[in-house]
């Protein structure tokens, strides 16, 4: 935890909160790498997956990205506004095996499960720190409902392919 200098004495950034913020900052870094690994999984994916009835679940996934992406960028954010420090490539270490690209490229189906599962644990992660947030840290609350919002959407349109497909 870096020694800072803070002007405020009330919410997440006030000294006396620096051990909860220390708390969300682990949180936070957690969930920037769940991010950057999907954006990574999703790019795959969309480009490996092969026919007619792939193309849609390939250009969601592609559409997905940005999404994506865009959610990494407000983790480091807001990782950067608690005091933190946005974490180099160094500390990644993959663990989507589910989302690893299947050897058959018309597999649609194993693809959307391992969507459904990474979008679950997304969902799973961004509660918890709804809940570590509550009462302390409203700003970072507010984020993480929107983005899990939007984790929320995902899940339930790869339901959807699924039951198309199965
Ligand atoms: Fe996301
Ligand atoms: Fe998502």
């Amino acid at each position: 935890m870096p020694r800072t200098e803070t002007h405020v004495t009330a919410g997440i950034l006030s000294p006396a909160q620096a051990d909860k913020r220390a708390e969300i900052l682990t949180l936070l870094e957690r969930a920037y790498w769940m991010e950057m690994e999907t954006v990574m999984s999703y790019v795959a994916n969309a480009a490996g997956l092969d026919g007619i009835r792939a193309e849609e679940v390939a250009e969601s996934l592609s559409a997905d990205v940005d999404e994506e992406l865009g959610h990494a960028r407000k983790f480091a954010d807001r990782i950067k506004e608690l005091y933190g420090t946005p974490p180099g490539s160094r500390g990644f270490s993959a663990e989507q095996d589910s989302l690893q690209p299947p050897e058959d490229a018309t597999d649609v189906v194993t693809v959307i499960r391992g969507v459904i599962e990474a979008e679950a644990g997304a969902i799973e992660h961004y509660n918890r720190i709804i809940e570590a947030c509550d009462g302390v840290d409203w700003a970072t609350q507010d984020m993480v409902i929107d983005i899990l919002r939007d984790e929320e959407g995902h899940l339930r349109q790869f339901e959807r392919y699924l039951r198309e497909f199965e």
